[in-house]
């Protein structure tokens, strides 16, 4: 018998999301739903998320009289084909700000009780809360919701359900206090090395991968990074010793949101067939960011602006693109500094530099689909979902060597075109000199037309779905149930 999933998550699209994990939550249902295998989803009730289910969510399934102070509900419904369980806990998750942050941009202060009442609330329904609901796996993603394990675990109760943390981001690890140790219903014997103990604070993930049956991340080459010192950002101790429990599986997407081929949110609809058709949408770019309309090459920019998406690098280096001959496209936010280097460069060259700062889905969609080519200098990337967009709608991603990046993209090196495998180019450092060879190396190659379009022929009929990884998903949560699953 196949194992039934409750996922836990702090985002989901296409209701709630910041980043690649919301993809991720969002698409994984339906993919592992092909397995045979039935996912349920707990995500808090952020406003965003009660605003869009709001009439549908009429089935409170669970009520729950004191979680980290105040009563709380589960509701459940099914809406844009997923299963969802919401948390409703407006003391925690009704108020204005991100999911994470508040509207002036600092974390909410009382992060540490929100996601353990997301853990707890998970745990929860995990051990057979609502009784006609009891899951075989309970899958944690990253550390909003690592504790949910962890109660699991020191439950007094054993409950039999297997469970999997998936590392999104080793950045981030919800590191708190001592202090909040009391206050998240752990006996004491969860202070200790097998339980949230961390550098004599509380770690959510850090409890989270000890107490995990197994534990993944987001591809290969990322599960490799984060057994290193440099990777592994003081986890790396705990997760070699994990050993054969630590597994990498590449994201896919969702191939029907991001399709150029049925993409309503695009100037036009295209094929590998019809690549002549995208200029339309190189038109609309254009259009879009006020540039002049012209055949030089626009490179795009779709990312949070960080330090570990190497954005201050590609800041520095808007000149020198625009010196090359080429043209930047940048929608994002982040970091101030260097949204307002951005700005800055676009101050100076308005006609070949466009910027948009903030968040904006149908912006990412018409970037994919007008720009010749994805810049993503990351230090480090898990996955990066950004490059698989690219590929599949003939925009030439650029990365570096890292994590997800390097197992997706196939480098247009000599062995690669000859063989007729390259997808994109890939630079080894992120630094300015290399990233600029980088960028020159790629108006090199979008100089040879034939060339150019084979890659994006090539990059369109790449794999990036999520069959093939949901499937892995599947045998892992078969391969943790085999000893309790009649
Ligand atoms: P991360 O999760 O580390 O930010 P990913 O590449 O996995 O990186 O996922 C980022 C997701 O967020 C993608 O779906 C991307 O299109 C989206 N995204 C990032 N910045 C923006 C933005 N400014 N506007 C719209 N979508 C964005
Ligand atoms: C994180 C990572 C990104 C990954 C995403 C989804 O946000 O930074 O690389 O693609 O999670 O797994």
């Amino acid at each position: 018998m196949n194992p039934s999933v409750l996922s836990v998550a702090s985002e989901i699209y296409p209701f709630i999301k910041t980043g690649g994990l919301a993809d991720v939550v969002g698409a994984l249902p339906a993919a592992l739903g092909h397995q045979g295998i039935a996912v349920r989803n707990l995500v808090p009730a952020y406003p965003d998320m009660m605003r869009q289910i709001g009439k549908d969510a009429t089935e409170r399934v669970l009520t729950i009289p004191e979680l980290f102070g105040g009563v709380s509900h589960v509701l459940a419904l099914r809406k844009d084909g997923l299963d969802l369980f919401v948390l409703d806990a407006p003391h925690l998750f009704d108020r204005p700000g991100g999911p994470y942050i508040t509207s002036g941009g600092q974390d909410h202060e009382d992060n540490w009780a929100r996601f353990a009442a997301l853990s707890k609330a998970g745990a929860l329904l995990a051990e057979g809360a609502i009784e006609s609901y009891r899951p075989d796996i309970l899958h944690a993603h990253d550390w909003q919701a690592a504790l949910a394990p962890v109660y699991i675990r020191f439950s007094a109760s054993h409950p039999p359900v297997k469970t999997v943390v998936t590392i999104h981001n080793l950045a981030f690890q919800g590191s708190f206090p001592f202090e909040v140790f009391p206050k998240i219903g752990l006996p004491d014997a969860a202070w200790s090395i097998e339980g949230v103990e961390y550098y004599g604070g509380v770690g959510f993930l850090k409890g989270g991968l000890h107490a995990a049956d197994a534990v993944t991340t987001v591809s290969p080459t990322y599960a490799d990074e984060i057994l290193t010192p440099e990777g592994g950002m003081g986890l790396e101790g705990l997760l070699r010793g994990r050993g054969d429990r630590l597994t990498g599986i590449v994201n896919g997407i969702d191939t029907d949101v991001w399709s150029p081929t049925a993409d309503p949110l695009i100037a036009k609809t295209y094929t590998a067939k019809t690549l002549k058709t995208r200029r339309a949408n190189k038109r609309a770019l254009e259009a879009e960011f006020g540039l002049l309309h012209d055949d030089t090459p626009i490179l795009a920019v779709v990312s949070r602006l960080t330090w570990q998406k190497g954005m201050d690098v590609l800041a520095s280096l808007c000149d020198q693109i625009v010196a090359l001959g080429a043209r930047l496209v940048v929608v994002g936010s982040g970091d101030r500094m260097i949204e307002g280097a951005f700005h800055a460069a676009h101050a100076r060259h308005p006609s070949q530099i466009g910027i948009r700062i903030g968040y904006s889905e149908v912006l990412s969609h018409k970037v994919q689909a007008g720009a010749d080519a994805l810049l993503i200098p990351s230090r480090f990337e898990p996955c990066g979902l950004t490059q698989l967009y690219a590929l599949r709608y003939g925009c030439i991603p650029v990365v570096s060597r890292v994590g997800g990046l390097a197992d997706t993209v196939i480098d247009a090196n000599f062995a690669a075109r000859s063989a007729g495998v390259a997808t994109g180019v890939i630079f080894s450092e992120v630094a300015a000199r290399p990233v600029l060879d980088a960028i020159a190396k790629t108006l090199r190659l979008y100089a040879d037309q034939p060339l150019w379009q084979a890659m994006q022929k090539r990059g369109m009929a790449t794999d990036v779905g999520w069959a093939t990884s949901a499937a892995r998903y599947a045998e892992l949560y078969r391969d943790l149930t085999k000893d309790v699953t009649p």
